[in-house]
């Protein structure tokens, strides 16, 4: 039997890494914000064993084939821990991976929504400890999109900020390097999918898998209809005959799928009107001149900033690439440098 002690050199040694472990994506950056992990929030165990057999690509390729035997898992819903073991078997297989078997110690700051509970936030603190991190600064995503994506949030300024994530939308307004107001909804991407599946179904009778509706989503929707002259963009969709149960493929035009996206994007402009709404009036003068910054995967969605400022008449700003706004906030708040302490909870 060999027993292997841990270098106390390398022990003495600590790491920071910004965290975003979202309903779809898990994001591990260093604090200059370098991507050093972007993989799906998934993982297969074999039932039997107990053990985790997949994680991150590989496991969601599983998704919606695997035999019982296999469970396939999501463990973050969003923001929120759903199945705390899967989910600390995840975060300690990515850290594992960005560590590369450097025993160093390991410090967090990991992007939470603001929208959820004390005990569902101390939950997330306590699965990176439980998964190998030494410590674990919580940040509230709008704050760390709107660090992430270079606004002066130290300014007496009233910014708005949508983020769209996969499983959850937050629109906040911020000012004076704090959160204002927020509210939070489940209308992140996934809604956009499930509203794509039953548009298949509504006009053509077709069933579609959650994956091609995300492609499908991705690819060819949009969220203002495409002008005549570019001809738009075309993908093959493949799904099966609701009446007969056969399979069926269907090349299809930006076009045909106008108003596909109409009842989500609408719940949208109603959370952001929510929003406004109950914004105090100064603040609200404010974001009529600095408009709304989007971010998230969703934020992505073609045609999004011309539909928000056709509906809601304000400049929409999309953050360069959405996706890790986040992250490289939570980041940044590590840095000493930046001078970002006074912001971080806890
Ligand atoms: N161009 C695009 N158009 C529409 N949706 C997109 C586009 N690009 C990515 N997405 C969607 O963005 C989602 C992922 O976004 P993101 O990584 O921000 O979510 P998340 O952080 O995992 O979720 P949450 O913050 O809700 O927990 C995916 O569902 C993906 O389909
Ligand atoms: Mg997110």
């Amino acid at each position: 039997m060999s027993i292997r002690l841990r270098n106390p050199i390398s022990m003495l040694r600590s790491v920071q890494y910004g965290l975003d472990a979202g309903t779809a994506n898990t994001l591990i950056t260093n604090v200059t914000g370098d991507v050093l992990l972007d993989e799906p929030t998934v993982i297969a165990f074999d039932q039997d064993a107990k053990a985790p057999i997949a994680t991150g690509t590989e496991a969601k390729s599983y998704l919606g084939k695997a035999p019982e035997r296999i469970s396939v898992v999501r463990p973050i819903d969003a923001g929120v821990i759903v199945d705390f073991e899967a989910a600390k078997a995840l975060l300690r297989t990515f850290l594992g991976r960005v560590l590369e078997g450097n025993g160093a110690r390991v410090k967090l700051c990991v992007v939470v929504p603001l929208g959820v509970t004390e005990l569902e936030r101390r939950t997330f603190e306590d699965c990176c400890k439980a998964a190998g991190a030494s410590k674990v600064l919580l940040l509230s995503a709008p704050l760390a999109a709107a660090i992430g994506s270079g606004l002066d949030i130290r300014a007496p300024k009233g910014r708005l900020l949508l983020g769209i994530g996969a499983g959850l939308a937050e629109a906040s307004v911020l000012c004076l390097s704090d959160i204002v107001l927020s509210q939070s909804a489940p209308l992140g991407a996934n809604a956009f999918h499930a509203a794509m599946m039953r548009y298949f179904a509504a006009t053509r009778q077709v069933a579609i898998g959650e994956n091609m509706a995300e492609q499908t989503t991705i690819n060819l929707a949009s969220a203002t209809p495409a002008p005549p002259a570019t001809g738009g963009r075309i993908m093959t969709v493949t799904g099966k005959q609701s009446m007969t149960g056969t399979p069926c493929a269907e090349e299809m035009k930006e076009a045909d799928l106008a108003g596909a996206l109409d009842e989500p994007l609408q719940a949208l402009v109603d959370l952001v009107c929510g929003v406004l709404e109950k914004a105090p009036a100064e603040l609200v003068a404010d974001i009529a001149e600095t408009g709304i910054h989007l971010y998230g995967g969703g934020a992505a969605l073609q045609g999004l900033p011309e539909f928000f400022e056709a509906t809601l008449k304000l400049k929409t700003r999309v953050a360069e690439e959405p996706r890790l706004a986040s992250v490289r906030g939570a980041a940044a708040v590590l840095r000493p440098d930046l001078d970002f302490k006074n912001i971080i909870k806890k």
